[in-house]
């Protein structure tokens, strides 16, 4: 492997440099971790010890070169990288579904909290649950992890999508006990209609007339299947919704990520469709970015 050796000096000069071209530090510093190996701690190390040097894997121009790529034809670095870091997993991430973002990772938190009694206990040893628009896999990953002895169900309308969950669940959560369906939403889990005891979503939500608008490293390379929500970006919530008293277990719980001025309109939806614990939850902002709720366990 090409590895290249430079003083910190030398270092930070180049990182000026490419910096100038444009693009955030943050991210220049991510593509330095993810391709060069070098980590955030090391870096700060660099930066107070300048006499030391400094080792990156990777060749200078490989890096250059992404970098170019990122900044002036918006390509997402997690794309040119191949691979994104997500909860304890790195998942293989390509333009076939969304990136997985850092706060859905707090749903799978959400959804293990819900399942729980009190706080002390663990979540039940078995039960069965969906993710509905899969994309990655990021969450069936999750949820195929933390609860093992479950059976998974994890459904995309996108072929492309579907094949890329494939990979990430085999490689992160090896053991047989999830499957992939390919339909829309709850159509290909007929079969455990009223066995699902738990069912994420994180659907497209962005509205019809906000997509133009989206940064071009989103609208650009992103699919639209995982983005487009229809005219108020609620589409897929009423879909999802609109069933979700007939598919889930009594006393299942369905939780979903939305938009950050969504959470009055789903909990709407929420409560129309019978459900009841009907209740939203921040983002690590302090935006209001999930809602959950439970079919009643009698009616
Ligand atoms: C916002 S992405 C979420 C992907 C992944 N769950 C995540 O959190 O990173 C939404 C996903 O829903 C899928 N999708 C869109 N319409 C669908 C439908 N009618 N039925 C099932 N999946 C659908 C898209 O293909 C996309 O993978």
């Amino acid at each position: 492997m090409h590895t290249t050796r430079c003083s910190s000096q030398d270092f930070f000069a180049w990182r000026r440099v490419q910096l100038a071209q444009g693009g955030r530090a943050v991210d220049f510093d991510w593509l330095l971790m993810m391709r060069g190996d070098l980590s955030w701690a090391s870096l700060q190390k660099l930066r107070i010890l300048p006499e030391s040097s400094v080792q990156l894997a990777a060749p200078l121009d490989e890096l250059e070169a992404l970098w170019h790529r990122h900044v002036i034809e918006h390509v997402p670095l997690q794309h040119l990288v191949g691979r994104c870091p997500w909860r304890d997993v790195e998942l293989q991430v390509s333009p076939a579904a969304l990136i997985p973002r850092q706060e859905t990772e707090l749903l799978i938190d959400l959804a293990l909290d819900c399942l729980k009694l009190s706080e002390s206990d663990a979540p039940p040893e078995t039960g069965v649950w969906a993710d509905l628009g899969t994309g990655s896999g990021a969450i069936a990953v999750a949820l195929a992890r933390s609860l093992p002895r479950w059976e998974g169900h994890a459904v995309d309308l996108s072929a492309e999508a579907l094949d890329l969950a494939r990979v990430n669940l085999r490689s992160f959560a090896p053991s047989p006990c999830w499957m992939l369906h390919s339909g829309s939403w709850w159509e290909p889990l007929r079969h455990v209609w009223g066995r699902l005891n738990l069912v994420l979503s994180n659907p497209p939500y962005i509205p019809r007339d906000q997509l133009a608008g989206l940064e071009p490293v989103v609208r650009d390379h992103e699919p639209h299947l995982a983005l487009s929500g229809g005219d108020d970006g609620l589409d897929c919530c009423r879909a999802i919704i609109g069933k979700a008293s007939r598919a889930l277990a009594p006393g299942g719980w369905l939780l979903l990520e939305h938009h950050h001025d969504q959470s009055n309109a789903v909990l709407v939806l929420l409560r129309d469709a019978g459900l009841d614990a009907v209740q939203s939850q921040s983002d690590l902002q302090g935006v209001m970015r999930f809602a959950m709720a439970r079919r009643p366990l009698r009616g």
